[in-house]
């Protein structure tokens, strides 16, 4: 009897440029990746080239995109909009140096947006967005100690990767100093009560959450808990965050905040924000931001402001693409289109498990969706769905997660991280259609090896 083929056999065999590229890469990168979740057994694909809601590897094979931009491209590759917008302001100048029309159009739609957006500062990134956002609340507050929730994910930068002791079962990175670990303590979401103890003797300077939960949803939290903690906050004088990075301008062209009603006091922004290309942005009250601002008082400037250069905030670039994209979202035209596809996927991809008898569920919110297999999880609506009985979904094992992911990828589906992804607005019935008979193909496969 011939040998039965693996999904990792499989993978190598459809894959050989890649592996080969890869194989380059480890001479110049450390293990041939340049961003952690693209790290993958037995190597990573490279892409070549991507259009709309598909793209293209470099051994000719093509996928149905769902990590788009890692969440940035809430319009797809190389939407024609965009590219114009880019291509124009590339042939006027990629960086002048000096303010510019662009970043006051980008700065105003931000504000006419995110409902929490009095004012505005442009970063580069989503790590300098939540690497300012605590600084302006400890400048503010004059407190240092910053309270977050395990395994929300704000970045790589000291101040958030949180305590190891209190995430021991997800330590986020070496080298972090200890003085700065002790300033940041990390506890379970979801419960006020925990929040309560902790805020109660008026050491804190901000709460940072991931507003749908931790992992952009991964672990949803209930729309209750948000009110809890602007309570609270509230009460003690200290400053709620929400990291919208992923959320923002996704879950509605407000974020979560519009959608749901819950206005923190300063909000992280990045990914859509700027259409696709690098950009961040802290936004928030004014009384806050004012931290920022110059004052005719030199002793305020020297040793009372809070510093911020950055040479590439709010470049002509990124401004371009950014109000392009913005102006899409105030329609809120995609978000009909990608949440309608979304919900789809998601009833559509629980139905293969049901029909095939496999543990595992697929939930999400608007246009991302989260997998879980090997294990059930009941959900139902309250805004953000949520497990009917008992603790948040299980997040799946990480090799379970790699076996998905390479499986998918060999039928023609990229996921993000393997478990999950984004809808957007161009993709396409035909775009479902095909992801769910590529997931029914894998999570077969996974069964005939005895994975699931
Ligand atoms: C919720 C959240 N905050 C912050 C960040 C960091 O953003 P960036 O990768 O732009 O530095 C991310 C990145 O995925 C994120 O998901």
């Amino acid at each position: 009897m011939a040998a039965t083929r693996t999904i990792i056999d499989d993978y190598r065999r459809l894959h050989p440029g890649s592996q080969h590229l890869y194989e380059e890469a480890l001479h110049s990168f450390p293990s041939g990746v340049t961003h952690d979740i693209r790290y993958t057994t037995p190597f990573p694909i490279f892409i070549d080239r991507a259009r709309g809601s598909r793209k293209w590897d470099v051994d000719g094979n093509e996928y149905v995109d769902y990590v788009m931009g890692h969440g940035a491209l809430f319009l797809g590759h190389a939407h024609p909009l965009i590219t114009q917008a880019v291509v124009d302001q590339a042939q006027k100048g990629t960086h002048y140096g000096a303010n510019h029309r662009l970043e006051l159009e980008w700065g105003q739609r931000v504000r006419e947006l995110v409902p929490s957006a009095k004012e505005v500062r442009f970063t580069s990134s989503g790590t300098e967005a939540t690497l300012m956002a605590v600084r302006l609340a400890r400048a503010y507050t004059g407190r240092d100690k910053l309270l977050k929730f395990d395994h929300h994910f704000h970045g790589w930068q000291d101040y958030v990767v949180g305590s190891r002791a209190a995430e021991s079962d997800s330590p986020q990175s070496a080298g972090v100093p200890a003085s700065t670990l002790g300033n940041t303590i990390s506890i379970p979401q979801g419960d006020v009560s925990l929040v309560e103890d902790a805020l109660a003797k008026g050491e804190f300077a901000a709460v940072i959450l991931e507003p749908t939960g931790a992992s952009w949803g991964t672990v949803p939290l209930r729309v209750d808990f948000l009110k809890g903690l602007r309570d609270l906050t509230s009460w003690h004088n200290t400053v709620l965050i929400f990291d919208e990075v992923v959320t923002g301008f996704r879950v509605s062209p407000g974020g979560v905040q519009g959608r749901f009603g819950v206005t923190p006091d300063l909000t992280t922004l990045a990914k859509i924000l700027a259409g696709g290309l690098p950009g961040g942005a802290v936004a928030g009250k004014t009384d806050i931001l004012s931290m920022l601002a110059f004052r005719e008082d030199p002793a305020w400037n020297a040793g009372h402001r809070v510093a911020h250069p950055g040479t590439f905030n709010a470049n002509p670039l990124s401004a371009a693409a950014g109000s392009t994209m913005l102006a899409q979202v105030v329609t809120g035209n995609p978000h009909q289109h990608a949440d309608t596809l979304n919900e789809r996927l998601v009833n559509d991809l629980n139905y293969v498990l049901q029909r095939m008898g496999t543990p595992g569920r697929v939930y999400g919110l608007a246009s991302y969706f989260h997998i879980v297999l090997g294990k059930d999880c009941p959900v139902e609506r309250d805004g953000i769905e949520w497990p009917a009985d008992g603790p948040p979904p299980p997040r799946m094992p990480s090799a379970l997660t790699a076996v998905l992911k390479r499986g998918m990828l060999n039928h023609g589906v990229d996921l993000m991280g393997g478990n999950g992804g984004f809808t957007s607005g161009v993709h396409t019935q035909k775009d479902v259609a095909e992801t769910v008979e590529a997931f029914e193909d894998t999570v077969g496969e996974m069964r005939v090896e005895g994975i699931v």
